[in-house]
Protein backbone atom coordinates (compact mmCIF):
# COMPACT_ATOMS: atom_id res chain seq x y z
CA UNK A 1 0.00 0.00 0.00
CA UNK A 2 1.21 3.63 -0.66
CA UNK A 3 0.96 6.41 1.74
CA UNK A 4 -1.58 9.19 1.20
CA UNK A 5 0.81 12.16 -0.31
CA UNK A 6 0.74 15.22 0.30
CA UNK A 7 -0.86 16.60 -2.88
CA UNK A 8 -3.68 13.90 -2.01
CA UNK A 9 -4.03 16.18 1.28
CA UNK A 10 -4.04 19.40 -0.36
CA UNK A 11 -6.30 18.24 -2.82
CA UNK A 12 -9.02 17.67 -0.20
CA UNK A 13 -9.65 21.34 -0.11
CA UNK A 14 -13.28 21.94 0.02
CA UNK A 15 -14.44 18.07 -0.53
CA UNK A 16 -14.61 15.56 1.69
CA UNK A 17 -13.69 16.69 5.82
CA UNK A 18 -9.96 15.42 6.16
CA UNK A 19 -9.98 12.85 9.60
CA UNK A 20 -6.79 13.24 11.56
CA UNK A 21 -5.26 12.55 15.12
CA UNK A 22 -2.38 12.35 16.91
CA UNK A 23 -0.55 9.50 18.32
CA UNK A 24 2.70 9.00 19.81
CA UNK A 25 3.14 4.75 19.70
CA UNK A 26 3.65 2.42 17.38
CA UNK A 27 0.80 0.34 18.65
CA UNK A 28 -1.91 3.19 19.05
CA UNK A 29 -0.32 4.63 15.52
CA UNK A 30 -1.06 1.11 13.96
CA UNK A 31 -4.90 1.57 14.95
CA UNK A 32 -5.37 5.15 14.16
CA UNK A 33 -3.82 4.26 10.87
CA UNK A 34 -6.84 2.36 9.46
CA UNK A 35 -8.99 5.80 9.80
CA UNK A 36 -6.90 8.70 9.29
CA UNK A 37 -5.87 10.65 6.35
CA UNK A 38 -2.55 12.14 8.39
CA UNK A 39 -1.47 11.19 11.91
CA UNK A 40 0.42 14.13 13.55
CA UNK A 41 3.36 13.47 15.84
CA UNK A 42 2.23 16.55 18.07
CA UNK A 43 4.90 18.02 20.60
CA UNK A 44 1.88 17.84 22.62
CA UNK A 45 3.48 14.39 23.73
CA UNK A 46 5.59 16.12 26.09
CA UNK A 47 2.26 17.26 28.14
CA UNK A 48 0.85 14.27 27.61
CA UNK A 49 3.32 11.37 27.57
CA UNK A 50 5.83 13.27 29.44
CA UNK A 51 3.97 15.04 32.27
CA UNK A 52 5.59 18.54 31.27
CA UNK A 53 3.67 21.65 32.02
CA UNK A 54 4.11 23.06 28.48
CA UNK A 55 5.62 22.24 24.99
CA UNK A 56 8.44 24.38 25.33
CA UNK A 57 10.58 21.68 27.06
CA UNK A 58 10.35 19.51 24.09
CA UNK A 59 13.41 18.09 22.76
CA UNK A 60 14.60 17.37 18.94
CA UNK A 61 15.26 14.27 19.92
CA UNK A 62 12.11 13.04 21.71
CA UNK A 63 10.21 14.41 18.73
CA UNK A 64 12.18 11.46 16.27
CA UNK A 65 11.85 8.88 18.99
CA UNK A 66 8.05 8.93 18.72
CA UNK A 67 8.53 9.98 15.35
CA UNK A 68 10.14 6.41 14.01
CA UNK A 69 7.97 4.59 16.39
CA UNK A 70 4.78 5.86 14.79
CA UNK A 71 6.18 5.64 11.11
CA UNK A 72 7.11 1.99 11.86
CA UNK A 73 3.64 1.24 13.42
CA UNK A 74 1.98 2.37 10.05
CA UNK A 75 1.62 1.99 6.20
CA UNK A 76 -1.56 4.21 5.16
CA UNK A 77 -1.71 7.34 6.53
CA UNK A 78 0.99 10.45 5.65
CA UNK A 79 2.71 11.24 9.11
CA UNK A 80 3.49 14.71 10.18
CA UNK A 81 6.07 15.51 13.18
CA UNK A 82 5.55 18.65 14.91
CA UNK A 83 9.31 20.74 15.07
CA UNK A 84 9.93 21.90 18.67
CA UNK A 85 10.24 24.78 20.70
CA UNK A 86 13.83 26.32 19.88
CA UNK A 87 14.18 24.21 16.43
CA UNK A 88 13.30 26.36 13.82
CA UNK A 89 12.60 30.25 14.56
CA UNK A 90 15.75 31.80 14.64
CA UNK A 91 16.36 30.95 10.55
CA UNK A 92 15.10 29.19 7.56
CA UNK A 93 18.78 27.80 7.91
CA UNK A 94 18.31 26.48 10.96
CA UNK A 95 15.07 25.28 10.03
CA UNK A 96 16.34 23.43 7.64
CA UNK A 97 18.78 21.54 9.10
CA UNK A 98 16.16 20.32 11.94
CA UNK A 99 13.38 19.33 9.61
CA UNK A 100 16.05 17.58 7.73
CA UNK A 101 17.28 15.37 10.34
CA UNK A 102 13.80 15.00 11.56
CA UNK A 103 12.80 13.52 7.64
CA UNK A 104 16.09 11.50 7.69
CA UNK A 105 16.09 9.47 10.45
CA UNK A 106 12.39 9.25 11.07
CA UNK A 107 10.85 8.81 7.36
CA UNK A 108 8.03 10.98 8.04
CA UNK A 109 5.84 12.90 5.14
CA UNK A 110 6.18 16.57 6.64
CA UNK A 111 6.77 18.74 9.32
CA UNK A 112 4.20 21.29 11.38
CA UNK A 113 5.73 24.13 12.52
CA UNK A 114 3.93 26.87 14.89
CA UNK A 115 4.10 30.52 13.67
CA UNK A 116 2.00 32.46 10.72
CA UNK A 117 3.30 35.57 8.69
CA UNK A 118 6.45 35.57 10.92
CA UNK A 119 7.40 31.94 9.58
CA UNK A 120 6.23 32.56 5.91
CA UNK A 121 9.93 33.08 4.58
CA UNK A 122 10.85 29.80 6.33
CA UNK A 123 7.95 27.73 5.20
CA UNK A 124 8.62 28.59 1.54
CA UNK A 125 12.53 28.04 2.21
CA UNK A 126 11.59 24.50 3.45
CA UNK A 127 9.31 23.81 0.64
CA UNK A 128 11.22 24.82 -2.03
CA UNK A 129 14.06 22.20 -0.85
CA UNK A 130 11.76 19.44 0.04
CA UNK A 131 10.27 19.48 3.14
CA UNK A 132 6.39 19.95 3.15
CA UNK A 133 5.20 21.81 5.66
CA UNK A 134 2.13 21.90 7.59
CA UNK A 135 1.65 25.36 9.57
CA UNK A 136 -0.24 26.11 12.64
CA UNK A 137 -1.53 29.29 13.33
CA UNK A 138 -4.27 30.76 16.03
CA UNK A 139 -3.75 29.18 19.44
CA UNK A 140 0.06 28.49 19.04
CA UNK A 141 0.97 26.86 22.31
CA UNK A 142 4.75 26.97 22.01
CA UNK A 143 4.02 30.91 22.25
CA UNK A 144 1.67 30.28 25.36
CA UNK A 145 4.36 32.11 27.73
CA UNK A 146 3.60 35.25 25.48
CA UNK A 147 -0.12 35.17 25.00
CA UNK A 148 -0.29 34.62 28.95
CA UNK A 149 -1.90 31.07 28.80
CA UNK A 150 -3.75 28.94 26.24
CA UNK A 151 -6.25 30.94 25.21
CA UNK A 152 -9.07 31.18 22.58
CA UNK A 153 -8.37 33.23 19.22
CA UNK A 154 -10.38 35.75 17.79
CA UNK A 155 -12.82 36.30 20.66
CA UNK A 156 -12.30 40.46 19.56
CA UNK A 157 -13.06 41.11 16.13
CA UNK A 158 -10.42 43.31 16.16
CA UNK A 159 -7.46 40.81 16.08
CA UNK A 160 -9.07 39.04 12.68
CA UNK A 161 -7.19 40.77 10.44
CA UNK A 162 -4.05 39.94 11.87
CA UNK A 163 -4.94 36.02 12.08
CA UNK A 164 -5.94 36.53 8.26
CA UNK A 165 -3.18 37.83 7.07
CA UNK A 166 -1.11 34.58 8.75
CA UNK A 167 -3.44 32.29 7.24
CA UNK A 168 -2.60 33.74 4.00
CA UNK A 169 1.09 34.08 4.15
CA UNK A 170 1.53 30.31 4.84
CA UNK A 171 -0.96 28.92 2.11
CA UNK A 172 1.05 31.48 0.13
CA UNK A 173 4.63 30.76 1.69
CA UNK A 174 3.27 27.01 -0.20
CA UNK A 175 2.36 25.26 3.11
CA UNK A 176 0.42 22.01 2.16
CA UNK A 177 -2.22 22.74 4.95
CA UNK A 178 -3.11 24.47 7.72
CA UNK A 179 -4.24 23.96 11.50
CA UNK A 180 -6.47 26.13 12.76
CA UNK A 181 -6.39 25.67 16.39
CA UNK A 182 -8.24 27.44 19.58
CA UNK A 183 -10.27 30.05 17.20
CA UNK A 184 -14.26 31.22 17.21
CA UNK A 185 -16.42 30.08 14.51
CA UNK A 186 -16.89 33.00 12.27
CA UNK A 187 -13.37 33.19 12.31
CA UNK A 188 -12.44 30.03 11.54
CA UNK A 189 -15.02 29.63 8.72
CA UNK A 190 -13.98 33.35 7.16
CA UNK A 191 -10.44 31.93 6.57
CA UNK A 192 -10.77 28.54 5.81
CA UNK A 193 -12.97 30.53 2.42
CA UNK A 194 -10.18 33.09 1.72
CA UNK A 195 -6.91 30.51 1.16
CA UNK A 196 -6.48 27.78 -1.20
CA UNK A 197 -5.04 25.32 1.66
CA UNK A 198 -7.16 23.00 3.44
CA UNK A 199 -7.24 24.13 7.16
CA UNK A 200 -7.63 21.24 9.82
CA UNK A 201 -9.33 22.82 12.71
CA UNK A 202 -8.66 21.86 16.85
CA UNK A 203 -10.95 24.28 19.06
CA UNK A 204 -12.15 25.88 15.56
CA UNK A 205 -15.68 24.32 14.61
CA UNK A 206 -16.67 22.17 11.78
CA UNK A 207 -16.44 25.00 9.47
CA UNK A 208 -13.23 23.73 8.80
CA UNK A 209 -11.83 21.36 5.88
CA UNK A 210 -10.67 18.57 8.35
CA UNK A 211 -10.00 18.29 11.75
CA UNK A 212 -7.86 16.94 14.60
CA UNK A 213 -8.00 15.94 17.81
CA UNK A 214 -4.91 14.46 20.79
CA UNK A 215 -5.90 11.07 20.91
CA UNK A 216 -5.81 10.31 24.55
CA UNK A 217 -8.18 13.33 24.71
CA UNK A 218 -10.86 11.95 23.05
CA UNK A 219 -10.20 8.23 24.44
CA UNK A 220 -10.59 10.03 27.89
CA UNK A 221 -7.22 9.42 29.09
CA UNK A 222 -7.20 12.45 31.09
CA UNK A 223 -9.52 13.25 34.17
CA UNK A 224 -10.24 17.32 32.42
CA UNK A 225 -9.99 18.13 29.11
CA UNK A 226 -11.39 21.57 27.25
CA UNK A 227 -15.15 22.29 25.45
CA UNK A 228 -13.46 21.46 22.55
CA UNK A 229 -12.97 17.93 22.92
CA UNK A 230 -15.84 15.34 22.28
CA UNK A 231 -14.47 12.27 24.48
CA UNK A 232 -15.75 8.99 22.47
CA UNK A 233 -14.21 6.89 24.83
CA UNK A 234 -13.35 6.25 28.46
CA UNK A 235 -10.06 4.30 27.91
CA UNK A 236 -9.21 6.18 31.77
CA UNK A 237 -11.63 4.00 33.99
CA UNK A 238 -11.41 0.77 31.74
CA UNK A 239 -7.24 0.99 32.27
CA UNK A 240 -7.76 1.53 36.76
CA UNK A 241 -10.53 -1.46 36.41
CA UNK A 242 -8.30 -3.87 34.57
CA UNK A 243 -5.22 -2.67 36.92
CA UNK A 244 -7.19 -2.83 39.98
CA UNK A 245 -8.61 -6.26 39.21
CA UNK A 246 -4.86 -7.24 38.63
CA UNK A 247 -3.63 -6.04 42.34
CA UNK A 248 -6.60 -7.58 44.06
CA UNK A 249 -5.09 -11.01 42.29
CA UNK A 250 -1.94 -10.92 42.76
CA UNK A 251 -2.99 -10.55 46.52
CA UNK A 252 -5.26 -13.03 46.70
CA UNK A 253 -3.21 -15.49 44.55
CA UNK A 254 -5.74 -15.99 42.06
CA UNK A 255 -3.32 -14.95 39.17
CA UNK A 256 -1.46 -16.97 37.58
CA UNK A 257 -3.92 -19.51 37.16
CA UNK A 258 -3.43 -23.19 35.74
CA UNK A 259 -3.74 -21.31 32.65
CA UNK A 260 -1.08 -18.72 32.48
CA UNK A 261 1.76 -21.47 34.45
CA UNK A 262 4.70 -23.51 32.32
CA UNK A 263 4.37 -27.38 33.50
O1 LIG B 1 0.96 18.94 19.33
C1 LIG B 1 -0.21 18.72 18.94
O2 LIG B 1 -0.85 17.74 19.35
C2 LIG B 1 -0.78 19.64 17.97
C3 LIG B 1 -2.21 19.46 17.60
C4 LIG B 1 -3.06 19.78 18.76
C5 LIG B 1 -2.59 20.23 16.40
O3 LIG B 1 -0.08 20.50 17.50
NA1 LIG C 1 1.91 20.82 18.48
Amino acid sequence: VRRITVPQIARRKGGEPIVSLTSYHAHTAAIVDKHADFILVGDSLGMVMHGMESTVGVPLDLMIMHGKAVVRGTKRALIVVDMPFGTYEESPQVAFRNAAKIMKETACGAVKLEGGARMAETIRFLTERGIPVMAHIGLTPQSSHVMGGFKTQGRDEDSWPLHEADAKAVSEAGAFAVVLEGMVEPLAAKITKQIDIPTIGIGASAECDGQILVLEDMLGLNPWTPKFVKVYGQLGPMIEQAVSEYAEDVKNRAFPTEDEVYR
